[in-house]
């Protein structure tokens, strides 16, 4: 029996399947009225291990326009907080809830609860990956820019949890994807030999002028992520990945400037860049909710 239409990794995925998402998510952009039946009646679990602006309001009125309902939860709110087994827990809220959202401190958690959940688990950011935010970001690209097939993108920054499902999107929806990292924080090795092995066209290189010459979009994150304890060290390390308007002029001439949010102004990308005509920042963070209404769908058709 197939298990539960869990949504962990955009690896996990061929491209067709997260391609359908896409278009499901600019149809439901598109539609003249926001609200739909589709999910009339189901009720989404969100637990959040990690604090969360786009995640937890996106899912949540992404739920309410679908018809359906949300439980939000922490740790501490729940049995979790004082040992209750990740197993037991998933087991519980299989039985009340029809699909569950988290954001795991560690994705071994995310990943036990799923193996033990019988209902869909949606990954909602772990210190390894974030896939709903790039499935919003391809979505975003596609929006202002046609197809992202074939296309250079260039990140800029940490090799992060949302660097290393950027990876996983440019195997999956065939585009070239350029890293520029300091070393010691390029995305993990195992990855980039993921995404070679699967043929993808994938580069960690040192330079952030290098990666971002000719690209079409330029993309960063914060340089101290939620996980993070050396943060003091990150700061000098990653100052001269910072985009600036001397880096974004190394790219296409109609390039973007992608940034999943929360931006930390000054340092990985300046007030110009972020607040320019070239920023799409915002219409990112608003593609996280059509984004996860496809992937919602997907989860419980
Ligand atoms: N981009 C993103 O996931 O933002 P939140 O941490 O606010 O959910
Ligand atoms: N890399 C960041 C993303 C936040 C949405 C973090 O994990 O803190």
């Amino acid at each position: 029996m197939a298990g539960p239409r869990h949504f962990l990794d955009l690896h996990h995925f061929d491209g067709g399947a997260l391609r359908a998402m896409i278009e499901h998510a600019a149809k439901l952009k598109a539609a003249s009225d926001r609200r739909s039946k589709l999910l009339e009646g189901r009720t989404l679990a969100m637990i959040f291990e990690r604090p969360s602006t786009r995640t937890r309001m996106s899912f949540d009125v992404a739920m309410r326009q679908m018809g359906g309902s949300v439980v939000n939860v922490s740790p501490s709110e729940l049995q979790l907080g004082r040992g209750e087994s990740v197993g037991d827990t998933a087991r519980v809220l299989s039985r009340y809830v029809d699909a569950v959202m988290i954001r795991a401190a560690r994705a071994e958690t995310m990943e036990t609860f799923a193996a033990a959940a019988s209902i869909p688990v949606i990954n909602g950011l772990t210190d390894k990956t974030h896939p709903c935010q790039v499935m919003a970001d391809v979505m975003t690209f596609e929006e202002r820019l046609g197809p992202i097939g074939g296309r250079a993108i260039a990140w800029t920054g940490d090799g992060n949890n949302v660097a290393v499902s950027w990876v996983h999107a440019a195997v999956r929806f065939g585009f070239e994807l350029r890293l520029a990292c300091p070393a010691n924080f390029e995305p993990p090795a195992s990855v980039i030999d993921w995404a070679h092995r699967e043929g993808g066209n994938v580069r960690v290189m040192a330079e952030p002028e290098e990666a971002v010459r000719g690209a079409s979009a330029v993309v960063t994150d914060t340089w101290v992520s939620m996980h993070h304890t050396d943060g003091h060290v990150r700061h000098n390390v990653f100052a001269r990945y910072q985009v600036n308007d001397r880096l974004m002029a190394q790219a296409a001439k109609d390039a973007i400037f992608m940034h999943c949010l929360p931006a930390h102004r000054g340092y990985e990308v300046t007030d110009a860049v972020i607040d320019g005509p070239r920023s799409a920042v915002w219409d990112e963070a608003e593609n996280r909710l059509h984004a996860q209404k496809a992937i919602l769908a997907h989860c419980l058709a």
